[in-house]
């Protein structure tokens, strides 16, 4: 399946349509008797997502109660630090949802490294019954660096095939080292990818990942057998936009 690239004005509008995908999915998947089953992405890019589908009328439009919450990676502090992907998520989204505690799957970040990866690759298991967990939806960001859930450049991690979840320690930006990630093939797979990527500062790492030589680890974000998407802004665009035939603007 060909990627979706689809560029908004702004993050504003990006983070609506992301909502509304996100609503859309979780309606059908009920209307199926089935739940919904995501991989939130940590970093700051989904703030805007994440307190549209907090804030009426989405919150009230989704049916909390099927939907599970799960994490692409996590990094290695309490869920009260600041830096956990879960505190954040937690304190923009969850905390203003009606949605059952056993509905979300946070990776225990207070844990050590490998204990946390270990547990969270149980709760996968036992929530997908299967060897691979396959999302319906996984949310991803994109790092300067071309990275994506804590899949940096050069680490051996890229390369996993038996673990859907490792630990791993890498440093971006001056964010806590040791992290928890999903591996590339358990992103892989998922039923839909959806990058979202806005600001200046991604722009020429979106132009290397969307028309650069295949050396990044957002690049091998490639679902077997489901959609992948980017929703990305104007300013992250900037140099890609008249370059890609396949690119919608909103
Ligand atoms: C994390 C994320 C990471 C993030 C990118 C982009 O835990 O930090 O999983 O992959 O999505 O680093 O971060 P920003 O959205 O803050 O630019």
């Amino acid at each position: 399946m060909k990627p979706e690239i689809v560029i908004f004005p702004d993050p504003q509008t990006l983070a609506q349509e992301a909502a509304d995908r996100f609503v859309q999915l979780a309606r059908a998947k009920v209307a199926e008797g089935d739940r919904l089953s995501v991989a939130l992405s940590g970093g700051s890019t989904p703030a805007p997502l994440y307190r549209r589908l907090a804030q009426a009328p989405l919150r009230e439009a989704i049916p909390w109660q099927r939907v599970h919450l799960f994490w692409g990676d996590e990094r290695c502090v309490p869920p009260q630090h600041p830096e956990s992907n879960f505190g954040r998520a937690k304190e923009i989204l969850i905390d203003h949802l009606s949605i059952p505690a056993g509905n979300v799957h946070r990776i225990r970040g207070e844990l050590e490294p490998e204990a946390a990866a270990l547990a969270c690759a149980v709760g996968l298991h036992a929530f997908f019954g299967r060897a691979w967990p396959r999302f319906d939806l996984v949310l991803l960001g994109l790092g300067a660096d071309g990275h994506t859930a804590s899949l940096f450049p050069g680490s051996p991690i890229l390369e996993e095939t038996t673990r859907s979840v490792v630990p791993v320690k890498a440093q971006y930006q001056g964010r806590p080292a040791w992290r928890v990630t999903l591996t590339l093939p358990a992103i892989n797979a998922a039923r839909q990818v959806i990058f979202l990527v806005t600001g200046a500062s991604k722009a020429d790492v979106l132009q290397t990942v969307l028309m650069g030589p295949q050396t990044l680890p957002a690049q091998r974000v490639r679902p077997k057998s489901g959609q992948l998407t980017w929703l990305v802004d104007a300013e992250a665009a900037r140099l890609i936009r008249e370059h890609l035939p396949l690119t919608v603007e909103v």
